[in-house]
């Protein structure tokens, strides 16, 4: 899992400075790349010599290199890295990055960092438990850094212990489980709706609905970067919704019926389909072929209903495929989710209620309610991405 990683150790001030030679070891060892970024206080402890030596690498300290001039960039680190550990991190270098006082350059590289960061606290009992330690590491992992607890491996109960360094190959481990978590898709089709239909009325008018794709994007975009090949079957979304990973393949559609045709066409070779799209349950009978014009009569629209995409490939669906759908509701909320799970042959359905503030259409955040066969699992308000998250990891669960 780390073989070919690129890891910058950020290393700081600590009597466990010392146990960084042994995290570089393991990490050569498993095949990964270290670049060490030590501060000026961890320089005390351990001497860039022993590091360049075990890395291979000259050690990186300062902003500039003494003897050219040679400007270091922070900023490249962070863009060549694919993980950043600092370990140790004292409580003085976790309250600055806590809070960006970056004056140094392991600071500087921390917040250029665009790959997943590590924290390995080092310190004493009493420094690890004040309440501005024990804030900054939970400001931190709001960042979206990974914590790695003292003394989980061992002593993880017991206060006794905590506050010392993790042991190297705990926190090696959970960086390969950090990884092999992040390819947990290899080998998976998925396929994955977004945004809304357009259901056409004449040349200028159609029925649609708010969605604006995001939640189905940030669906696309997490499995794609576990490792599965994904097919995005997308409404009608703004031109500045566009997907990052190569491995998502975007099928661009407008209306239901459209949509439709395409997931009964492409769901019998995925693995998986995760229906997010906030498709119209009906369409215009007949669509005018020029603009309709404005009368002094009532204008009445016939519906027809459209095609319940869910529905068809809960049908569809064989042994080992899995179906997810999603229920966006203003009432009745759970019941009404329970009953679409069961009518549309889902594995599991994912409600978002329009009553939580900063849930459903457009916002960058949702609130969920992950509901099975079994019981139903209630998440807090986050990000979209890290709510798709919790989704694919569910997805995953169902095995
Ligand atoms: O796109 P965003 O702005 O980020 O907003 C995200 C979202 C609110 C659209 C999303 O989180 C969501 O809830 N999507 C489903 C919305 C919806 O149409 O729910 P529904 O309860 O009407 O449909 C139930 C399920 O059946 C859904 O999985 C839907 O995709 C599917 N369906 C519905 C009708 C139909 N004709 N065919 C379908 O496949």
């Amino acid at each position: 899992m780390l073989k070919g990683k690129k890891i910058v150790l950020g290393i700081t001030g600590s009597i466990a400075a010392y146990k960084s030679c042994l995290i570089i070891r393991q990490l050569i060892k498993k095949g990964a790349e270290v670049q060490v970024v030590i501060t000026p206080a961890g320089k005390e402890f351990i001497t860039p010599i022993t590091l360049s030596a075990l890395t291979c690498k000259p050690v990186i300290s300062e902003f500039f290199s003494q003897r050219d001039g040679t400007w270091h960039s922070h900023v490249n680190l962070g863009l060549w890295a694919d993980a950043m550990l600092i370990a140790p991190a004292t409580a003085s270098t976790i309250g600055k990055m806590a809070n960006g006082i970056a004056d140094n350059m392991l600071i500087t590289t921390y917040l250029s960092m665009k790959a997943p960061v590590f924290i390995a606290p080092a310190m004493d009992l009493d420094m690890y438990a004040h309440p501005s330690t024990q804030k900054n590491l939970q400001t931190l992992q709001s960042y979206g850094n990974h914590v790695i607890e003292p003394g989980t491996g061992f002593l993880a109960s017991k206060l006794e212990g905590k506050g010392r360094m993790e042991e190297p190959e705990n926190i090696v481990a959970a960086l390969e489980a950090f990884f092999a978590k992040q390819c947990d898709l290899e080998g998976e089709c998925i396929l994955i709706t977004a945004g809304p239909t357009y259901e056409k009325i004449d040349p200028v008018r159609f029925i649609g609905n708010y969605s604006s794709g995001k939640m189905g994007f940030a669906l696309a975009e997490e499995c794609a970067r576990r490792g599965a090949d994904v097919t995005l079957v997308c409404g009608p979304v703004s031109a500045a919704m566009q997907t990052e990973h190569p491995n998502i393949h975007r099928i661009n559609v407008e209306s239901a019926q459209q949509m439709y045709e395409v997931c009964k066409e492409r769901f019998p070779s995925m693995t998986s389909a995760v229906l997010c799209a906030a498709v119209a349950d009906y369409a215009p009978e007949a669509v005018a072929m020029e603009k309709m014009k404005r009368t002094a009569d009532d204008l009445v629209i016939r519906l027809k209903p459209n095609p319940d995409i869910a529905a068809a490939l809960g049908k569809m669906k064989q042994a080992g495929q899995k179906l997810v759908g999603f229920a966006l509701e203003t009432n009745n909320e759970e019941s009404n989710a329970q009953s679409k799970l069961k009518k549309k042959n889902f594995d599991f359905i994912v409600l978002n209620s329009l009553k939580n503030k900063g849930a459903g259409f457009q916002t960058d955040t949702n609130q969920i309610t992950i509901i099975t066969p079994q019981g139903k699992t209630e998440y807090a308000l986050k990000p979209k991405t890290e709510v798709a998250k919790d989704i694919i990891d569910r997805l995953v669960q169902q095995g």
